[in-house]
């Protein structure tokens, strides 16, 4: 990253971290569950009886690859999804992102290249560029990273285009689900790990769908690929925890989880439809593609402006939102026909919240666009005044 990158992104965190503990600034960003939504008497419940139980297992270290039972309940939910996994295929991760970056190490070396969508979860986009790996567009890579039926950013299944150009290929496909589901249109795509088994390193988690503090997350490669995985996995931190794996085990065991699925896909997706609501409301000249499932909308409008800037002064009025070039993996250079894009999360904030935090993005975004005008309509001469 250049100087002048590094200098924006650690500004656009500082303005992120500040809004966060300020108080009366409705977060739209940062893609959190709402926490109305953790079962916590349930899971205070699976905690008590797993530590208090006569065999203290949860208390002590366990295997690399994880719970027997939890990988069992993990391989039977995607038997049901069409993929044939059984439990010995599963390994037991520290989230997502811990089976993001093992797959990663295992396929793609420093300086050669990982195909990735055009804009995507940026804490991967960090974890490659943090293993110096080369950002390329799909078709091309050593391996392909995706997010098939449901994109982060915008909530959209992967494109039949790019989708065609990672099936085409031969190379590896790491098929980030974490968001699968939670779609709120029940017809879905397939997944890799059911079609194309044998290239596929598949990563879910519990973070979207139960709660994040657990890092309860799963990695299944290739049965050729398993024992590298392993090593790699028991290499950096042994094992997953065995504590929270079995408070999830346990919880999981008494829950009937799709029906926690279909009132998880309700609730998200009321949500979406109030926070879209409100954007065609205020901001009419911002676009965005329904989403089909997840916590956020992927917007873009025309007008060009300093995204630092637009933050600053949403923070002031009383809100914060991503900016767009956190989730671009090409991220373009500050340049005046660029369009601005941002992500707005539904997922987080209080449901009669959502239409406020929009009408105040509105009275900021109205704000910065005009002086962002008057500055391109001012002579050539009296520019160069900011140095
Ligand atoms: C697409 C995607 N993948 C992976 C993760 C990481 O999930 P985990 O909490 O399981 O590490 C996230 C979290 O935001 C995500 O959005």
């Amino acid at each position: 990253m250049s100087k002048h990158k590094e200098a924006r992104a650690s500004e656009i965190e500082r303005l992120v971290r500040r809004a966060a503990t300020s108080s009366g600034v409705i977060t739209l960003g940062g893609g959190l569950p709402a926490e109305s939504q953790f079962p916590r008497s349930a899971l205070a419940a699976s905690f008590l009886r797993v530590v208090t139980r006569h065999n203290p297992s949860a208390l002590q270290y366990g295997w690399a690859e994880g719970l027997a039972p939890l990988r069992e309940w993990i391989a039977r939910r995607l038997r049901a999804r069409g993929a044939s996994v059984s439990a010995d295929d599963v390994i037991v991760t520290n989230g997502a992102q811990q089976a993001i970056a093992i797959a990663a190490d295992l396929l793609v070396r420093p300086g050669q290249a990982i195909a990735v969508e055009p804009e995507t979860y940026p804490a991967a986009l960090d974890l490659f560029r943090a293993r110096r790996l080369k950002v390329v567009s799909l078709g091309h890579g050593r391996a392909s990273y995706v997010l098939p039926l449901v994109g982060n950013p915008g909530g959209r299944p992967l494109s039949s285009e790019a989708r065609a150009a990672v099936a085409r290929g031969s190379s590896p496909i790491i098929e980030d689900d974490a968001y699968g589901e939670l779609r709120f249109i029940s017809k879905a795509p397939p997944l890799f790990l059911a079609e194309r088994r044998s290239r596929t390193f598949y990563v879910g988690t519990l973070s979207k769908t139960l709660c994040p503090g657990l890092r309860v997350g799963w990695l299944i490669p290739p049965a050729s690929r398993r024992k590298g995985a392993l090593r790699l996995k028991a290499s950096g931190d042994l094992q997953a925890n065995s504590l929270t794996q079995a408070v999830a085990e346990d919880y999981l065991a008494r829950t009937d989880y799709d029906e926690r699925l279909s009132q998880l896909r309700r609730f998200y997706g009321a949500r979406a439809e109030r926070l879209a609501a409100a954007v065609h409301r205020w901001l009419p000249g911002w676009r965005f593609q329904y989403p089909e499932g997840g916590f956020s909308l992927w917007l873009t409008t025309d007008a060009h402006v300093d995204e630092a800037r637009f933050l600053k002064a949403a923070i002031a009025e009383g809100v914060s939102f991503d900016v767009g070039s956190m989730f671009e993996a090409q991220p373009s250079t500050a340049n005046t026909d660029q369009p601005t894009r941002l992500r707005l999360c539904f997922s987080f904030v209080r449901a009669q919240d959502l239409a406020t935090g929009v009408r105040r993005l509105a009275t900021a975004w109205n704000r910065v666009a005009r002086s962002a005008r008057s500055k391109r309509r001012r002579p050539e001469g009296r520019r160069g005044e900011q140095g």
